[in-house]
């Protein structure tokens, strides 16, 4: 039934959702749900399941419905006002490893997380770069709180800061490794969103700020020296249409740069060097 009510709706995975959503109000995990198919239901988990799946219908994020979302394989808390954690910021992650290994381990790298939000990023790397010290940063109060509850609930040790993210890394750093995936969308770009994410998620996670695409790229690279120690490195989600841009931008100031593309062939994270 409740699939049913979400593929009426034309939302894109709707058993999945649906099941996310059943579980989330029987408060189960959706591999319970499969072994517990006899269970009896509640009237009063009948009213939570209507309620998540009006909310859904309305377009609301079902991660926002339920409380959290996967990333890197752990759950993390997500609430209004910070971004859904999104498949695609995994590869910052894996990208992040392969540095520290290039290294020869994690042991005292200082990593820095510009823009946290969930706090998904600093503390998935909290946790698979043993060893290392990480600050995270963020102008909006909610993201500091939510990934301060993030790093307490999976037992990472995080520094979360409030505050203009440049300033307040410059003045901690220069880093071993700056990671950030920074806001980018255009304005005009908001009429191709989903609504899930046009009329739910923070507006200051989503657009780049001075109708500038390449701001926080820019600003980055103005600073590198503050920011990132030599032979450190700086790891920077990009929207689809950046990569020549940024490429200028790091080759102006004489750093060595490379662009990852992610699994569909999108030009995704860049990375920069000093040349
Ligand atoms: C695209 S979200 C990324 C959140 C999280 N790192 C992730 O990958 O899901 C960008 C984040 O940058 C933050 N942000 C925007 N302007 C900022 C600034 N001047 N200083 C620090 N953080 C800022 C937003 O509040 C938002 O949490």
């Amino acid at each position: 039934m409740a699939r049913a009510f979400l593929e009426r709706k034309e939302l894109g995975e709707a058993r999945l959702e649906a099941e996310l959503l059943v579980a989330h109000a029987l408060g189960l995990s959706r591999l319970q749900l499969y072994l517990d198919l006899e269970r009896p239901v509640s009237p009063a988990e009948v009213d939570v399941a209507r309620d998540a799946l009006v909310r859904r219908g309305r377009r609301e994020p079902t991660a926002y419905i339920t409380g959290k979302r996967e990333f890197y394989g752990r759950d993390f808390a997500v609430a209004a006002g910070v971004l859904v954690p999104r498949p695609e910021t995994e590869q910052l992650v894996d990208l992040a490893r392969d540095a520290s290994a290039a290294r020869g381990g994690a042991d005292g790298l200082r990593v820095a997380d510009l823009g946290c939000g969930s706090g998904c990023l600093a503390v998935t790397l909290a946790l698979e770069l043993a060893g290392s010290v990480v600050t995270a940063v963020d102008v909006s109060p909610s993201a500091v709180e939510q990934t301060r509850r993030n790093a307490e609930r999976l037992g990472a040790a995080v520094e979360v800061l409030l505050g203009d993210g440049l300033d307040v890394l410059a003045a901690r750093g220069p880093f071993d490794l700056l990671v950030s995936n920074p806001p980018y969308v255009m304005p005009e770009e908001a009429p191709e969103l989903a609504p899930e994410v046009r009329e739910y998620e923070p507006e200051l996670a989503l657009y780049a700020p001075a109708g500038d695409p390449d701001h926080w790229v820019r600003r980055v690279v103005e600073r590198f020296d503050a920011l990132v120690a030599p032979g450190g490195l700086a790891l920077v989600e990009l929207g689809w249409k950046q990569r020549e841009r940024v490429l200028a931008l790091a080759a102006a100031r004489g750093l060595a740069a490379r662009v990852h593309d992610d699994l569909e062939r999108v030009p995704r994270v860049l990375e920069l060097r000093r040349a």
